[in-house]
């Protein structure tokens, strides 16, 4: 018996080894952590649990037929993060490069049909040279069962892609298709098709980093949604990540210890507002200082700042936020911020996730740059996005809530629950002196008569009163009062159910 443990154990390490200690040294050496040292980082200790370690290719063309290493090329199985039950998949670059065969993909969907079965989260670590050149098609069938399940499993259960090094062909539709997708800086790129093929067919010079690192995808294209200084650091954060994330659709969200009174007052809030309209102040200030211990996740920080998304606690309960940004472009809504703020608006749909919404938006942004980018569908987007969600809302209007913005950013006409406004709210079609220029066109050449209709407008419609007259305003709140309104509104909405006419699907302006 002491021989066949002793098989077992020396069967095992080999598999442990993937590529060889050359090749670990050398992962090593580039600065990034070996595929099973990854999941350590990322699991609860000694939770994890690997399938499939002893799989291997059946190829045998291109010399393939002599080159066999358990494993595949991936590393797969389940365990835990603080408590609760995350499947996972880590590309190992020793391994023929992380390449994707036939069996690495079914190693792959086994545990994206387990995770979709019995409703827990999947985290795939990427770091790979896609399908694997010697398998041709097999390796392409093998990404379409993958691709398959990622699209069947979106809505129903968190999936998360974090991205630790090379990530090229087949290996970037995966992550594309799930929620989230993080890098590593100086580490990691992305690309449909790298520098080299991109020299040949467009005869642009480009760098890997330029092309697809995480300088271009979490600042400038929008794919990722974060980026990290290195492994460990993009590895905690995903632990972070989990421990807001419910398990899946039909759950509710997880429930954290918080020693953060919910009667906490700010009295800083009533002073955030600066007197004069046009100067900005920082709304993450407002979203620290209302959220359960200042805890907040932010989702695309470096990317359409004009808008931010995160996730928070209240009461020790997950909320989504979206709040404009004054600080940057005044917070006007732009197509990149409209199509930031629509998929995360989504992605709190999914999950049961409450949004609340902190509004400052002087409008739609302007000019032909916008509309030949399309402003038009991709504001319809965070529209759209608003109004079929049927998670509890709330919203605060802090001060401007200007024109198709106004209705736009989780107004009562949308189906909002609650809509606060502070009572520095400025909720009108326009800013005065804009509309007083057309409406007072003729007047124009009189200044002081001009003036008199600007301050006209404001005092008409420069407050939250004539919106709350109407009752599209719930009630006009104190701003050091906040936190205690908004997880008042919350557990007053736990139970919402609300319903939406059947059909197979939305048609969302994509
Ligand atoms: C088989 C591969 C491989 C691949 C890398 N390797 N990619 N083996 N199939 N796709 C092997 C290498 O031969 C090498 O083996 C080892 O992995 C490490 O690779 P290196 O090139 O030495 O590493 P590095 O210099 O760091 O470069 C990494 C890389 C590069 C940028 C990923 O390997 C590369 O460009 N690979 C090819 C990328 C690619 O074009 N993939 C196919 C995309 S098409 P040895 O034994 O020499 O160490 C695709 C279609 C799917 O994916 C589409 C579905 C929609």
């Amino acid at each position: 018996m002491k021989a066949i443990l002793d098989k077992l154990e020396a069967k095992r390490a080999e598999a442990r080894l993937g590529g060889g200690q050359g090749r670990i040294d050398a992962q090593h050496g580039r600065g990034k952590l070996t595929a099973r040292e990854r999941i350590e980082l990322l699991m609860d200790e000694n939770s994890f649990e690997e399938f499939d370690m002893f799989v291997e290719h059946r190829c045998t063309d291109f010399g393939m037929g002599e080159t066999r290493i358990p494993g595949d090329g991936i590393v797969t199985g389940w365990g835990t993060v603080n408590g609760r039950t995350v499947y996972v998949f880590a590309k190992d670059f020793t391994v023929f490069g992380g390449s994707l065969s036939e069996t690495h993909a079914r190693k792959i969907t086994k545990i994206q049909d387990m995770a979709i079965q019995n409703r827990a989260p999947v985290i795939g670590l990427f770091d790979a040279g896609g399908a694997r050149i010697q398998e041709g098609v097999a390796a392409l069938g093998g990404y379409g069962e993958v691709f398959l399940r990622n699209v069947l499993a979106s809505g129903v259960i968190p999936q998360i892609s974090v991205i630790m090094g090379p990530c090229a062909g087949g290996d970037v539709y995966s992550p594309a298709m799930t929620d989230f997708i993080f890098m590593v800086r100086d580490t990691s790129y992305m690309f449909v098709t790298g520098p080299d093929v991109v020299k040949t067919v467009t005869n642009e010079t480009v760098t890997a980093e330029e092309l697809g690192g995480a300088s271009v995808h979490a600042v400038k294209s929008s794919v990722a949604d974060g980026a990290y200084d290195n492994d460990v650091e993009a590895l905690l954060q995903m632990r972070r990540l989990v421990d807001f994330l419910p398990s899946c659709n039909t759950d509710p969200v997880p429930v954290l210890p918080s020693r953060d009174s919910i009667d906490r007052m700010e009295p800083s809030l009533d002073t955030l507002v600066p007197d004069n309209p046009n100067l900005p102040y920082d709304m993450k200030e407002l979203i620290h200082k209302v959220v359960d211990e200042g805890d907040f996740f932010e989702i695309q920080p470096s990317f359409a700042k004009n808008i931010v998304t995160g996730l928070a606690r209240m009461e020790g309960k997950t909320v989504g936020i979206v709040a404009n940004q004054p600080m940057v472009l005044a917070g006007v809504l732009d197509s990149d911020a409209s199509r930031k703020a629509a998929r995360f608006v989504r992605f709190c749909d999914c999950f049961n996730i409450p949004l609340l919404t902190f509004v400052d938006v002087p409008g739609f942004l302007p000019g032909t740059a916008q509309e030949y980018g399309g402003l038009i569908k991709h504001g319809a987007k965070l529209l759209f996005a608003y109004a079929e969600a049927t998670v509890p809302k709330i919203t605060v209007i802090t001060r401007k809530a200007y024109g198709g913005a106004y209705d736009v950013m989780s107004s009562k006409h949308i189906r909002a629950d609650v809509n606060y406004a502070w009572p520095t709210a400025e909720i009108a079609v326009m800013g005065a002196k804009g509309a007083v220029e057309i409406i007072y066109r003729s007047e124009l050449g009189d200044s002081a008569k001009i003036s008199k209709r600007v301050a006209d407008y404001e005092e008409r419609f420069a407050n939250p009163f004539v919106a709350a007259e109407r009752g599209y305003i719930d009630e006009v709140i104190l701003p050091h009062g906040t936190r205690r309104r908004l997880c008042r509104a919350l557990d007053m909405l736990r139970r919402k159910k609300q319903e939406r006419p059947w059909k197979k699907h939305d048609n969302i302006p994509l």
